[in-house]
């Protein structure tokens, strides 16, 4: 295992790029970024994210960007096995419930198998390093409402 390697997935979207931004400047890490622009796929030309993985390319030296689908079976088995990280953070994904209901395919191959493809790889090639999926905050339910905050 390579320490202090970090995975991410969906790397040039809004929280991937932000952890990629923290682990490189705050805590050292060397950085694998998985992203394929498919939010502009998703969401047509304002949905694109290359500006960011360009950003990304320019202010984090050593920053790798790997251009590869999480459906990709293979494809995310043989870099995981490369590169075994040290921690991966999967935020790859499908964020839209909305677009979710119009391409029920895309959403359930790109944010449950693609997850799966990952947890496998993950499982086989570094079992021991953590695995950090975003998910959604709507696992929360209502549940959030009745906790007793105290402002
Ligand atoms: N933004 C929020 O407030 C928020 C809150 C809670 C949870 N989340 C969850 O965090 C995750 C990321 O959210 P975000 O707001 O950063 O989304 P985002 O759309 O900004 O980023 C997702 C990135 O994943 C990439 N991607 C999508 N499908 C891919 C594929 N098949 N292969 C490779 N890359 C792919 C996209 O190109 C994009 O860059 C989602 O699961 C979302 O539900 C987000």
């Amino acid at each position: 295992m390579n320490t202090k390697t970090l995975l991410v997935t969906g790397s040039s979207g809004l929280i991937g790029s932000e952890v990629c931004m923290h682990f490189a400047r705050e805590l050292g890490y060397t950085i694998h970024g998985v992203d394929n622009n498919q939010r502009a796929v998703f969401f047509g030309p304002q949905g694109d994210t290359r500006w960011n993985q360009q950003r990304l390319a320019t202010e984090l030296p050593g920053f790798v960007h790997h251009e590869l689908d999480i459906r990709d079976r293979a494809g995310v088995l043989a870099l995981v096995k490369t590169v075994r990280p040290s921690v991966i953070v999967h935020t790859a994904a499908q964020p839209s419930h909305d677009r979710a209901a119009a391409i029920p395919f895309d959403d359930f191959d790109t944010n449950a198998v693609g997850t799966l493809n990952l947890l496998e790889a993950a499982r086989q090639a570094c079992p021991e390093s953590p695995f950090v999926h975003m998910s959604t905050n709507k696992v929360y339910g209502d549940a959030p409402n009745r906790i007793a905050l105290r402002e």
